[in-house]
């Protein structure tokens, strides 16, 4: 593998080993910290032909890729699911729908094992029907317990995804006990990333210091009670960390997002990089995106690094952070992460900790994830 410096740079050598497809925006829920572009429906509604997403899935497996998620938006809503992971399967693609459970019947769940479904990840707000209601938009929580009950009748292996955030840090033992009583092998109580509506609604999300610590002791003493039943993620965000995640493991080294016009992004918020093109699976093959592409090569290996990354014994392991994350809250996504202590930026970190820290949950307003923000409105 060629190498800039010590870091791997794959210049296109690399394999995109994990694929999602976003099979459309749409989405029945209107949740505050969703993690599509704020203004999605700037990127137009035609979604991909079922022959082009199969199209797409070839030239991916042909690539070296071996694990594909299904996702949105909201997947279930394309009416030809079955067909594209029938066709993943295929392929031999190990396959994954990642779903809010809403659009699933027991029906179409017969149908996706039929297809070959492996895994499903459903999305989970709350262990309380009224705050699982609000933070989703619309009345949901008690269909999704439903198709948690379904998805394990079927016999899916299954992870229960609970986006945390301070309007539900303090339900963690009552969420792991949900969880642990539906039968789920795991459950990730993901601490939410902050961008697109994220970002947005932060200051009103964000948890406190204290009130991670002592998420974490409860799910040490849960991990400690459950033993090996059931695997349960916590993952600090990366605000408090001091050190930046290795995110994407790098630009471009092992992930593609397909968007649903076909758009191939080196990780699904790469959008928000608005001084990148993002060519479509309808203008080019899927090799030239991936290996060629100007948008894929822009941040791979290390040449692209600024100080204080370019020199740091830690850009091995960290690839100098998330650029979205530098881009949204620096200007620029060449920067270091501002997450990572040595930043010259890391301010902005510390101080909308500082925020969290002073603001009182409620105090603020929840901006709900809705039609497209610089379109103006209407209805998801
Ligand atoms: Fe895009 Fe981190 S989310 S690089």
């Amino acid at each position: 593998m060629p190498r800039v410096g010590s870091v791997p740079s794959l210049d296109g050598e690399g394999k995109p080993i994990w694929v999602l497809l976003e099979l459309t925006y749409r989405c029945p829920l209107k949740c505050v910290f969703c993690s599509n572009p704020v203004d999605f429906e700037r990127y137009g509604e035609e979604e991909l032909s079922t022959a082009e997403w199969k199209r797409v899935m070839r030239e991916a497996r042909d690539l070296g890729a071996m694990q594909i998620g299904f996702s949105g938006g909201e997947p279930t809503l394309r009416k030809d699911l079955e067909t594209l992971v029938a066709e993943a399967n295929e392929l031999g693609y190990y396959t994954n729908l990642i779903t809010s459970g809403i659009g699933l019947t027991s029906r179409r769940l017969a149908a996706l094992k039929e297809a070959g479904l492996k895994h499903i990840q459903l999305g989970f707000q709350s262990s309380d029907r009224q705050t699982a209601n609000w933070l989703a938009g619309v009345d949901s929580f008690d269909r999704k317990l439903a198709m948690a009950r379904e998805i394990k009748a079927h016999g899916f292996p299954m992870v229960l995804n609970v986006p945390i955030t301070r309007h539900n840090i303090a339900q963690i033992p009552e969420i792991i006990e949900l969880a642990s009583s539906l039968g789920m092998e795991y459950l990730e109580l993901a601490n939410v990333q902050y961008y697109n509506w994220a970002l947005l609604n932060r200051d009103e999300l964000l948890p406190t210091r204290e009130e991670l610590a002592w998420a974490e002791a409860e799910v040490a003493k849960a991990r400690r009670r459950l033993g090996d039943t059931m695997t349960i993620f916590f993952v600090i965000p990366d605000y408090y960390e001091g050190r930046p995640k290795a995110c994407m493991n790098g630009w471009g080294s092992i992930h593609l997002t397909i968007a649903p016009d076909g758009a191939a992004l080196p990780c699904s918020q790469a959008r928000t990089l608005e001084t990148l093109d993002f060519p479509t699976v309808r203008e080019h093959s899927l090799e030239w995106l991936w290996r060629e592409s100007p948008t894929f090569r822009k941040y791979r290996g290390a040449e692209w690094m600024k100080e204080p990354c370019r020199s740091c014994d830690e850009r091995e392991h960290d690839f100098g952070g998330c650029r979205c994350q530098a881009l949204l809250l620096t200007g620029d996504a060449a920067n270091a992460d501002p997450a990572c202590s040595r930043s010259p930026h890391h301010h902005v970190i510390q101080e909308a900790v500082e925020r969290a820290q002073a603001a009182k949950a409620g105090s603020g307003t929840l901006i709900a994830r809705q039609g497209g923000l610089a379109s103006g409105g209407g209805g998801a």
